[in-house]
């Protein structure tokens, strides 16, 4: 098979199938430069769930239970640490307003028998004691942890590069090959080199639309493009939970990781990253940061979390996230012979890389895909005249 596409998604997919027997080929000019590298890694099915969007977030407790076993057995079979961290998440918020969506938002979670609990401000600023003075209202969501994308996705490819029968090929795949009846049979190169296979997954982010044109095939992703700040923090001013805010209406979060993963030359052992985001802007993949938005986030991070005004700002990252109408991925086969899909996952792409990498491989095998995912079936946007044509 070849995978199109090695950023978290693609590069799970692609280890997950190598390791069930199949010869695997990835294409991609720079792996993990999109989504992915912008990514905090939040695992924050219930944290980011949405009034509305119920199957959304089945699919995202379904990511969030994956999440131990693969990180596990990754962690086994390379040697490097993926930092999942069973941090749980704090909710807070800022003034009475948003305190008042907080409330409605934990009666949402609720009403979905979702484990979120109210916690006074003083019980949160206990927890975490670098919160700032003005909080409104607080929750916890005990299972919402968080991974690190980067640590990831390095491993991923360090584990593919390892694999017989798994190639990381640094170029771009172009053209589709489909055969008389029209089957997709392989991938042409941007060096013009054929990579025929039984089987090509689509995991382009936002691009996934390119090379399906022509093809009787909906792809209807949209880029949405998010910034996310990186600070080194020392441990005077790093939180240590996963801190979610909405400050007068504005969401941000704050992401912490463990001790050691500071970056820069005053980074001690006891200094850790900080991700701030994001930003949250319908256009195009322009990676510059804008100062409107760097602006914005840091004023509402540090509302929440003052001390971070001392944390040095080491990376600014914009990225595209690939978005779809219903904010639900596509994933598994399409109505093409031999095409398949992993691609749209607009915000939870780090959450639902190891349910999507265990979908594709169940497609590919020809068997069911868990349950949950019966949501994200790409066919969903292919319209009834030219199914199975
Ligand atoms: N899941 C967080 C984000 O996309 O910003």
């Amino acid at each position: 098979m070849v995978v199109v596409g090695a950023g978290i998604v693609g590069a799970a997919v692609a280890w997950r199938a190598a390791r069930a027997g199949l010869r695997v080929t990835v294409l991609d000019p720079s792996p993990g430069d999109g989504a992915t590298r912008a990514a905090a890694g939040m695992l924050a099915p219930v944290s980011e769930t949405w009034f509305g969007e119920q199957a959304a977030v089945r699919l995202g407790l379904a990511g969030r239970d994956a999440w131990p076993a693969f990180a596990a057995e990754l962690a086994a079979e390379t040697g490097a640490d993926p930092g999942l961290r069973p941090t749980g998440t704090l909710l807070v918020a800022y003034d009475a307003d948003d305190a008042a969506h907080l409330r409605r938002w934990l009666d949402l979670h609720a009403s979905w028998s979702l484990e979120s609990a109210a916690l006074a401000p003083a019980e949160a600023r206990r927890r975490e004691p670098l919160l700032g003075p003005r909080l409104a209202g607080a929750a916890w969501v005990p299972g919402d942890d968080v991974a690190d994308p980067r640590a990831t996705h390095a491993a991923l490819l360090a584990a593919l590069r390892e694999r017989r029968g798994a190639a990381v090929v640094p170029r771009a795949g172009v053209r589709l090959l489909r055969d008389a009846r029209g089957a997709v049979v392989g991938v042409v190169d941007d060096a013009g080199e054929t990579h025929r296979a039984g089987a090509v997954v689509l995991a382009t982010g936002w691009r996934a639309a390119e090379l399906v044109a022509g093809l009787p095939v909906a792809v209807p992703v949209r880029p949405v493009r998010g910034q996310t700040l990186r600070l080194d923090a020392g441990p005077d001013v790093a939180p240590s939970h996963v801190v979610r805010g909405t400050v007068q209406g504005r969401p941000v979060y704050v992401v912490p990781r463990g001790p050691g993963t500071g970056r820069g030359p005053g980074a001690t052992p006891e200094h850790r990253e900080v991700v701030v985001g994001a930003t949250s802007e319908e256009g195009p993949d322009d990676r510059r940061a804008t100062a409107g938005g760097v602006f914005a986030l840091l004023r509402d991070a540090r509302a929440l979390l003052p001390g971070l005004d001392e944390a040095a700002l080491v990376e600014t990252t914009a990225r595209a996230r690939p978005a779809t109408p219903d904010n639900l991925p596509l994933v598994g086969p399409t109505d093409v012979p031999g095409l398949h899909l992993a691609a749209g996952h607009h915000r939870n792409g780090v959450l639902l890389a190891p349910v999507t990498a265990d979908a594709v491989v169940a497609g590919l095998e020809g068997d069911d895909p868990p349950a949950a995912l019966a949501a994200a079936d790409p066919r969903r946007f292919t319209p009834t005249p030219v199914r199975g044509a």
